[in-house]
């Protein structure tokens, strides 16, 4: 049986056992990058996540080593050209996160818009005393512009949900044609017309190196001070150091995270120390039925390259 080190324990695993030879890492927290290597040697796969650093350097220390399977979307932490030139491809799991993801950025919206963290901690420290008129008032989501950075799958789940608020669409995307935007009415836009114009701006852009730091001091202050920025993607995505002035000076005015840079954030980040500011530690895919998919797509694309066949979901073709 092909033998597969799988780098943390992922929902739904059992079925694989009868036919791979499994070793699940069972930490708290992921291997270190020697744990990582030393784990690694021997076999014949490797399931990876997000939090494990696939470089040159760990594919040289690894060289029997013949696929990868991502546990995860994004595959920003693999260097994809690395694995290529040793003939290892790397699967990945699209599709089956859309809409959790999408259904994510929704909940950071509206529970940004609508203050129901404050709200809670308000009830739960006991101040609820009466019904007020003026207690924590938020923005409307119903009728809003809303940006959306990046429209690809996920960015476009994003717009049909935004369909039932009657929300008026912004887009920017290097795939997004004219034909698509008009079928699915949607503006097709600068970034800076995007920014300046929304409501709230979320934003589902893979990381690369030209997404790193796109939303930075300049591109914040187009904001409006009434403006929630979202982030469901990478924390890397956005400048940290430049949100946290730019909240603190009140433009935009919130700022709701599920990724971060860097991730996790320690507990006395700056970031952490802002009211206009909810952080939530990258939850996108956490529902049973995603990840249970998400484990389906792995060890799909994982068992098909262990044969020698072309990954249903391939990241390096
Ligand atoms: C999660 O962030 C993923 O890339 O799947
Ligand atoms: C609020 O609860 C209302 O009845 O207006």
């Amino acid at each position: 049986m092909p033998k597969v080190f799988v780098s943390r324990r992922v929902i739904g695993l059992e079925p694989y056992a009868e036919r791979l030879t499994l070793d699940i890492w069972e930490g708290a927290l992921p291997p270190s990058p020697r744990e990582l290597r030393e784990r690694t040697r021997g076999c014949d796969g490797l399931v990876s996540l997000l939090t494990d650093r696939l470089d040159a350097d760990f594919f040289d220390s690894v060289p029997g080593l013949k696929v990868v399977s991502q546990y995860a979307v994004g595959v920003n932490n693999i260097d994809l050209a690395a694995a290529k030139a040793r003939g290892i491809p790397v699967g990945h799991t699209p599709g089956v996160l859309t809409d959790a993801t999408a259904d994510m950025a929704f909940t950071l919206m509206l529970a940004a818009a609508r203050n129901v963290v404050p709200g809670a901690d308000y009830v739960k420290a006991g101040k609820w005393k009466t019904w007020e008129p003026a207690l924590l008032l938020g923005q409307s989501v119903y009728g809003a512009t809303l940006g959306i950075i990046g429209y690809g799958r996920i960015g476009k789940a994003v717009a049909e949900r935004s369909r039932g608020f009657k929300m008026r669409v912004l887009a920017v995307s290097p795939t997004l044609s004219a034909e698509q935007a008009a079928a699915e009415d949607v503006t097709a836009t600068s970034l800076d017309d995007l920014l300046r114009e929304s409501d709230f701006v979320s934003i589902h852009t893979p990381l690369t190196p030209d997404t790193y730091h796109l939303i930075g001091a300049r591109e914040l202050a187009l904001m409006k001070p009434t403006a929630t920025l979202v982030n469901t993607a990478r924390g890397e995505v956005i400048d940290p150091a430049a949100l946290y002035e730019a909240l603190r000076a009140g433009r935009p005015g919130f700022a709701a995270l599920d990724v971060t840079e860097p991730e996790p954030l320690p507990p006395d980040h700056p970031l952490l120390s802002l009211p206009n500011c909810l952080v939530v530690p990258h939850l996108g895919s956490a529902t049973m039925q995603a990840r249970l998919a998400m484990t389906r797509s792995a060890m799909a694309n994982l068992e098909a390259g262990l044969r020698g066949e072309p990954m249903p979901h391939c990241a390096n073709p």
